[in-house]
């Protein structure tokens, strides 16, 4: 009987505490104007379909994501793009296309050679249970591109969750950005988000995250976090060694802060450089390429929503670690997968994911 009390006064405190953090984040989302919690579309919907592309972007969008997520860089002729990697192998036809320039950064091609690539058909070979014969010759989208995706449909309008991916290579980009996004109207000519509108803009990068807050301290930010050079100081200093047989996931997971007071720098970071958020990383129950550090620990969330932060991880796509991130009192995920996490969240989905795609041409 005792011991009976003793559970249920655990699971009490337990949920009473998971509960009171829900508040804390929701109360901090509400006055930042970001949904509780946050769909973020991580490229897209683009575990269905080619990151970073037309397919992936109008898929998240017509599922109902809150945000379509995307990592800047801009082209040698000034033009803002989207795409993860700085080089361009990994998710298009360069060594085809250009073999001698396959290895040079994005920012050495103009805007209408990155056009002439082929953005989609590495998906096919790489998913071929996903794989779709449209997704074929799928190009990189400018910033303007994914902005008309985003003011197309008025039954669903995604805000936009923007990366200023290496932004060392890319000197005033940041200024960059907030012209295009007043030109476009998603800023007003004073730098508030446009009403009707969502705007998150997210970086790994102190410096850039200084000058987003200097060019456009109206608009929510969250700093980026990692274990490792630039970010937070791990406890243990090695590199990963694939000679030891340890996946990447594997070593990834055995990373963590220096110490509590470590972390909380970072968190002092963010505040201090006018952030509403923090956006670090989740080790995933089965490992891959997205398995990282585990920053969303329950005293992390806890500390980050002490201190007015909002806490949305990257990047989750999994039920069983929806569930476990949630419960350690995160306030939005990036995902690959927005339809499962609607479906986690029982959100309401109009169509399926193949309806979408075909009805998108797709
Ligand atoms: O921007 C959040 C998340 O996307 C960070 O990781 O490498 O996918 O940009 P990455
Ligand atoms: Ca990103």
């Amino acid at each position: 009987m005792l011991l009976r009390s003793f559970i249920t006064a655990l699971l009490c405190c337990g949920i009473g505490q998971a509960q009171a953090q829900d508040a804390e984040g929701q109360a901090l989302a509400k006055a930042a104007g970001i949904p509780w919690p946050a769909i973020i579309a991580h490229r897209g919907a683009s575990f269905d379909a080619p990151e970073s592309t037309r397919a992936s972007y109008l898929l998240a969008r017509d599922l109902g994501a809150d945000y379509l997520e995307m990592d800047l860089q801009r082209t040698r002729d000034g033009q803002l793009i989207a795409l993860h990697d700085t080089n361009l192998g990994r998710t298009t036809n360069i060594a085809s296309q250009f073999p001698q320039r396959k290895d040079q950064p994005v920012n050495q091609f103009t805007l209408a050679q990155l056009k002439t690539l082929d953005a989609g058909s590495w998906f096919n070979q790489a998913n071929p249970g996903r794989a779709r014969a449209s997704y074929a010759g799928l190009k990189i989208l400018t910033l303007d591109e994914i902005i008309d995706i985003a003011d197309q449909d008025s039954a669903h309008r995604p805000g936009l969750y923007i990366e200023t991916k290496a932004p060392l290579l890319f000197p005033g980009i940041e200024q960059d950005l907030k012209a295009k996004l007043v030109q476009r109207g998603w800023l007003t000519a004073d730098g508030q988000v446009a009403p009707g509108h969502r705007v998150v803009l997210q970086t790994f990068e102190k410096g850039s995250l200084t000058l987003l807050n200097q060019f456009m301290p109206q608009v929510p930010k969250v700093l980026l976090l990692w274990v490792g050079e630039g970010s937070i100081e791990p406890k243990v200093n090695s590199a990963y060694d694939p000679a030891n047989g340890e996946s990447k996931a594997a070593y990834y997971a055995r990373q963590q802060p220096r110490d509590r007071a470590e972390f909380e720098r970072w968190l002092d970071v963010a505040k201090a450089n006018g952030a509403v958020g923090i956006g670090p990383s989740a080790a995933l129950t089965q490992g891959g390429d997205q398995s990282y550090m585990d920053l969303v620990q329950p005293w992390m969330n806890q500390m980050a929503h002490a201190k007015g932060l909002l806490v949305h991880v990257y990047t989750v796509d999994e039920p069983v670690d929806f569930r476990k991130v949630m419960g350690a009192g995160v306030d939005g995920i990036f995902s690959n997968r927005s339809s499962e996490l609607l479906k986690f969240y029982q959100r309401p989905v109009s169509r399926g994911v193949d309806r979408i795609l075909e009805a998108n041409g797709f």
